[in-house]
């Protein structure tokens, strides 16, 4: 079985049942500032989830491309991957339990002819917060797995969500399927895994975490299931690991033929980190390398991979090959790539390029800063702790700042000095410290950057919502039709919204657009929403993102009485206020160049 056959049957079985297919969105999540990745099929429905009505219906199936980078430390094992695809089908408000967990077993064991006995499960225990799921597990029971394979797990196993600090949740019950030789255990327990894959999680989405940590009862109870299709399709095909299916083997296959070193682990890592690089480079919104959000992720992701390779002795460039086969392979279910093969291929190169400089210019800096602590600490750098401690923060601070990998430097710290392998170790691990303490750091900082935003349907971010359609509306009016949502960023405090344009806005122009907007403010339009036919919507002339795919019915959100006269008309999924009257009046307070051809504007109402 290949990975799109396994997406084929999924989706022809819940469209059966009555599901309606959505396209897979971008990478990276629209209107949302909590987290920098799409991580799971759900995340762009969360407005949905929520309440909002969805313009294809309550039942939804599709195949959603992933990131997480949470797990980027466990690559390299059986099952884990950075990028990876999601099948997900979805009930919004529509059916429950019962036929959630029937059709997965139908599915499971008539489609995919599992046997029922390789199935086990697990439910909620349940705890202050949420009753234990003994109805799940009831179903389970009922439709014939046996009872040994059904068990209890807590909040950290059995509940999944919200994706940021607040949001949709619930209990959810995943199955994991027997890989191990000859027939599995009798008793599984949640501390014996080994040899079962988890390959399917449905989760009862029927919470709503709050700011303040509570769980409120959300206004719907929603279904909300995510399938691996890399590790289900290794189970079926009865590959010990993902890197071994066959979308993944040719890459691995390729790898091995360049590299002059035979080391599984960095080989996958590699395999890994050149497929997320390559989607995210060419994802709809053509994410490019940079200092800061998903560029930077991007950017270690390429580093990272350049590394593994260096490792492996891969002695030439070998990304931009390995991308080719990853287009040419992934185009028919995302066409994006290949409508971004030159952005990919050049960005690639050029990081490529740059590490190879960032090697050689490191390896200067390195070798100055080695021999100065020589001198400094009478020619021996790494005699006691703090020498070791001070050798461990050059390595860091050249990583940091050059990208120079650590074993590098330890080589350079050998040829000078002579270390031996105790101390090569200890270095190694104050290195290790400084890592973690910095991810810490920066963790920190994202959480308090990435706070709030539509995922929570607050008041003020439903209303700077509104505010970006009209300004969307107005930068087209001053500046032209060039003008097109690349990315747009909402918290209660501020909008930011990024378009292509290749210079900072004039004082003049700036003041137009802002007037623009006001003006829409104080006329007190009504905001209507109204559901058509793709074709239908861009005939109206609704503004809608360049490079997405949309499904056949979508939401129009337009501001006016008349659909043909309103001041703006935009594809999206919600919500919006009900009224411009409901905004304040708006001011720009800052504008920044993000990229070759690319602007930045911060907006927030007056007080
Ligand atoms: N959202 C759920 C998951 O990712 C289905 O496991």
């Amino acid at each position: 079985m290949t990975t799109h056959e396994l997406k084929e049957k999924y989706i022809k079985f819940f469209k059966d049942k009555g599901h309606i297919v959505i396209p897979s969105s971008s990478l990276v999540p629209e209107n949302d500032p909590t987290v920098l990745f799409t991580t799971a099929g759900m995340h762009p429905l969360i407005p949905f989830l929520l309440g909002e009505k969805h313009s294809s219906g309550e039942r939804l199936v599709n195949f959603q491309k992933c990131i997480r980078t949470d797990d980027i430390d466990e690559v390299g094992d059986d099952v884990h991957l950075t990028f990876f695809e999601m099948l997900g089908n979805w009930s919004l408000g529509d059916y429950w339990k019962k036929e959630s967990i029937s059709w997965s077993f139908e599915f499971l064991t008539k489609e995919l002819k599992i046997p029922v006995k390789k199935l086990a499960v697990s439910c909620f225990a349940g705890d202050s917060d949420a009753p234990r799921d003994n109805e799940t597990a009831g179903i389970w029971k009922s439709l014939g797995i046996d009872e040994k394979r059904i068990y209890f797990l807590g909040k950290k196993d059995n509940w999944w969500g919200p994706v940021g600090e607040t949001g949709p949740c619930g209990p959810d019950s995943e199955i994991f399927v027997w890989t191990g030789k000859g027939d599995p255990p009798d008793l599984v327990t949640a501390d014996n895994k080994e040899g079962w894959v988890e390959v399917w999680n449905n989760v009862f989405m029927q919470y709503e975490k709050t700011r303040d940590g509570k769980y409120i009862q959300l206004k719907q109870r929603n279904v909300d299931t995510g399938m691996g299709v890399e590790r289900t399709t290794a189970v079926l095909s009865k590959k010990s690991n993902v890197f071994d299916i066959k979308e993944l083997k040719v890459l691995a296959d390729k790898i091995r033929k360049l590299s002059k070193k035979k080391d599984e682990k960095s080989l996958r890592i590699v395999v890994d980190h050149a497929r997320a690089a390559t989607f995210i480079l060419g994802d709809q919104k053509c994410i490019a390398p940079s200092n800061s959000d998903q560029g930077y992720v991007l950017r270690r992701l390429i580093r990272r991979a350049i590394r593994y390779g260096k490792l492996l002795h891969i002695e030439k460039p070998f990304l931009v090959d390995l991308s080719k086969i990853i287009v040419k392979e992934c185009s028919t279910d995302y066409p994006e790539l290949v409508q971004n093969q030159g952005f990919i291929e050049k960005y690639l190169r050029l990081e490529e390029e740059k590490y190879d400089k960032a090697l050689v210019d490191g390896q200067v800096v390195a070798l100055k800063k080695i021999e100065k602590g020589m001198g400094s600490v009478d020619k021996k750098i790494i005699v006691g702790e703090l020498e070791v401690l001070e050798s461990a923060k050059i390595a860091f601070d050249l990583y940091q700042s050059n990208g120079y990998p650590l074993e590098m430097f330890l080589d350079d710290l050998n040829e000078k000095v002579g270390i031996s392998k105790e101390l090569s170790d200890k270095i190694c691990e104050d290195v290790s410290k400084l890592v973690t303490s910095h991810q810490t750091t920066s963790r920190a900082g994202a959480e308090k950057r990435f706070k709030g935003g539509l995922a929570d349907q607050s008041e003020l971010v439903v209303k700077y919502h509104t505010a970006t359609h009209l300004l969307v509306m107005a930068l087209r009016e001053v500046l032209g039709d060039h003008v097109k949502q690349i990315g747009s960023n909402i918290t209660s405090e501020r909008l930011r919204f990024d378009f292509p344009h290749s210079d900072k806005l004039s004082e003049e122009e700036l003041g137009k657009v802002v007037n623009l907007v006001n003006d829409v403010i104080k006329q007190n339009l009504s905001v209507s929403c109204s559901i058509m036919s793709k074709d239908d919507a861009i005939k109206s002339g609704a503004h809608y993102l360049p490079g997405e795919q949309y499904p056949d019915q979508v939401k129009v959100y337009y501001v006016g009485d008349d659909l043909n006269l309103a001041v703006s008309k935009e594809f999206c999924g919600g919500p919006h206020a009900k009224n411009t009257g409901e905004l304040k009046e708006i001011e720009v307070y800052k504008q920044e160049k993000i990229g070759e051809g690319k602007m930045r504007v911060y907006a927030r109402f007056r007080s």
